[in-house]
């Protein structure tokens, strides 16, 4: 068994997540903003690659403190556990991400000093040889009761996550503006697929400047 999985993404209408230099970018508007913020507070956990902690350095936090007060009434934690995709270990010990709760992956080739590390921060688990079995982490998140995750990027994830699938839900905001770079991270890097993978449209509408898309893949995916 594994936690339902969303995907919530902003990308330029060329499809770019950043730009060249990988600096971050207000690509989403207020609206977007305000449905992002409600998405993480219906989830118990929040995922990113380790790529996206190490340029953006996101808290990853609900910014709504009546959505927080919303959670706290429902018996839940302020803000959703976070959950570090990181084979080698690599997160910096005063990242945002470890202010809270935290669960770093990492996997076997991880340096085993740096576990230790950032063992005193956050919960550290250990899947896959040299890149984190996602599949088994899914499987550990469930167990640790985690029945809802917000995956918000960076692209490298994402495709691994689409290629394996593990995906049920992928929500695209796309802004009306062209980042252009054809080194710029997109909302899928990572190997091009064997085959492109078929998802479906389940809704296209306008939000605040741009479109939100909602997809889901094709074949229904059993948990
Ligand atoms: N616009 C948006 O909504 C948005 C959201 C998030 C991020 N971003 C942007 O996206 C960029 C970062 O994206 P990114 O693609 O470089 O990084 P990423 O997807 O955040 O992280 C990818 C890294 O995760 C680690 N990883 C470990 N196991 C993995 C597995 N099984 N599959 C995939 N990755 C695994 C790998 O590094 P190790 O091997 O070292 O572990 C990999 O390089 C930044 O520029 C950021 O600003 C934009």
């Amino acid at each position: 068994m594994r936690p339902y999985v969303i995907v919530n993404v902003a990308s330029s209408i060329d499809g770019k997540i950043s730009n060249e230099q990988r600096i971050q970018l207000r690509i989403s508007c207020e609206e977007d903003l305000k449905r992002v913020d409600e998405l993480r507070a219906s989830v118990d956990a929040i995922m990113v690659g380790i790529g996206t902690i190490l340029v953006d350095n996101p808290k990853l936090n609900i910014k709504s403190e009546e959505l927080r007060k919303k959670r706290i009434g429902d018996g839940l934690k302020p803000n959703p556990i976070k959950v570090i995709v990181d084979s080698k270990c690599r997160i910096p010990e005063d990242s945002e991400v470890l202010k809270g709760e935290a669960i770093v992956a990492v996997a076997k080739i991880a340096n085993k000093e740096r576990i230790e590390r950032i063992s005193k921060k956050a919960e550290v688990v250990v899947f896959g040889e040299e890149k984190v079995d996602l599949k088994l982490l899914m499987e550990y998140l469930y167990g640790r009761g985690i029945r809802k995750l917000l995956v918000e990027g960076g692209g490298t994830l994402i495709s691994s996550l689409i290629s394996e699938a593990l995906v049920d839900d992928i929500f695209i905001y796309f802004a009306p503006i062209f980042i252009g770079g054809s080194n710029s991270p997109t909302i899928c890097d990572g190997r091009s697929f064997e085959k492109p993978v078929e998802m479906e449209l389940v809704s296209i509408k306008k939000l605040g400047k741009g479109i939100l898309i909602h997809l889901k893949p094709k074949v229904p995916l059993s948990p």
